[in-house]
């Protein structure tokens, strides 16, 4: 086993992603007398918009039809290191019937002030539309004009400025959407390995979130795969303690390779989770996100799996400590609870992600 590697020192801002400065509000005029505020579109799993709402200070998205929209007056940068949402997006509405009017004069210098704002928070390098009909002669003329008073490269398939056009929530006219960030937030800019199975990175950080950070924690992530649980803890700030393991010399691989692009130091090994040899009570969180037996495992491995898994981490973990476990064998995992029945099981939340609706449960022995 390796030896867990304890937190570096903070970093010199100290500063936890989600602690910025900056208020939120579903009520623009609140703001009245500070600098205006935007409108913004969050888009977040479902499953996850409490945890993306308390990213956000605590404020109240706005949810309607489309998605979360709140406003902000603060600067926007603070929105692109967000960790619990997929996309930001900035929003504006022009009262105009249909896309070809934003082909009108002032239409378009306000079209193009707002997005050269947006690629100045963002420094995207290319944009492309998205919307229905692209293909069409507007679509291609709102291109062009935007490609020279943009003086970005217009990339229909991997623009990074993505600008999304539709009609108006609530309204006549047509809103556009300006990605904030040229890759969406929940792809990782420490992702350099991907696996069959990886979860999604925002989720991760939701179950971190709401499993408790502690300072003093020893944890224990094992079956990491690609890395993402230990990894999202990592660059979360402090802790005592974190150890990785996986069974799968590919997964240890894929999570050096990652922890390398995160300038993280912990080490991880290639070892059988449930059978570390570590003594009993080593850890106070195990956060594991076991296989869902589709892409990893299968139903009939699992239910040996299962139940073996969760008596080892009764061994490993400490009087008080808390077990943190995702998955999508729902009916397996919480048959195996109730049969031997020495936890405290608690669902932290249920997620739609990539056609899958895994669950968060957060476990401490009875
Ligand atoms: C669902 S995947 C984890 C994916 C990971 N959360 C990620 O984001 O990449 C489950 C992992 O469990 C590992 N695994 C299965 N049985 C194991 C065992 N007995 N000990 C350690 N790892 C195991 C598999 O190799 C696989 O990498």
């Amino acid at each position: 086993m390796p030896r867990p590697s304890r937190t570096p020192a903070r970093p010199s801002s100290g500063k936890n992603p989600s602690s910025g400065g900056g208020k939120f509000s579903h009520r623009p005029s609140d703001y009245r007398t500070r600098q205006p505020a935007h409108e913004y579109e969050l888009e977040v799993l479902p499953g996850l918009e409490e945890v993306a709402a308390t990213e956000l200070s605590g404020a109240k998205l706005a949810r309607d039809q489309r998605g979360l929209r709140f406003w902000y007056p603060g600067d926007p940068e603070r929105l692109t290191r967000l960790r619990s949402a997929v996309a930001v997006y900035r929003v504006k509405a022009w009262d105009v019937p249909r896309p070809r009017g934003l082909l009108g004069h002032q239409q378009l210098g306000e079209l193009t002030d707002f997005l050269h704002q947006v690629a100045e928070v963002g420094g995207h390098r290319s944009f492309r539309l998205s919307a229905a009909g692209k293909e069409s002669g507007v679509m291609q003329r709102l291109a062009e004009e935007l490609q020279s008073g943009l003086e970005l490269p217009h990339d229909p398939q991997e623009g990074e400025l993505l600008i999304r056009l539709r009609p108006e929530t609530g309204g006549p006219g047509w809103e556009v959407l300006a990605r904030l960030t040229p890759r969406p937030l929940s792809a990782r800019a420490w992702r350099e390995c991907n696996m069959g199975g990886g979860l999604n990175a925002t989720i991760a950080y939701a179950a971190h979130k709401l499993a408790g950070q502690r300072d003093e924690d020893r944890i224990f992530n094992p079956m990491c795969g690609s890395g993402t649980l230990m990894i999202e803890r990592a660059l979360m700030g402090p802790y005592d303690a974190l150890v990785g393991v996986d069974i799968s010399p590919d997964a240890v691989a894929c999570t050096q390779q990652n922890l390398r692009a995160a300038r993280r130091q912990i080490e991880v090994a290639q070892v059988d989770a449930l059978e570390t040899g570590l003594p009993a009570r080593s850890f106070d969180l195990i956060i594991a996100d076991l296989p869902w037996g589709d892409a990893i495992g299968n139903h009939r491995s699992n239910n040996i799996l299962y139940p073996r898994f969760l008596e080892e981490m009764h061994r490993l973990i400490s009087k008080h400590g808390r077990l943190c476990v995702i998955t999508h064998e729902l009916r397996l995992f919480e048959t195996v609870l109730r049969e031997q029945d020495r936890w405290n099981a608690r669902e932290l939340f249920q997620v739609y992600s990539g056609g899958h609706h895994p669950k968060a449960y957060l476990l401490g022995k009875k």
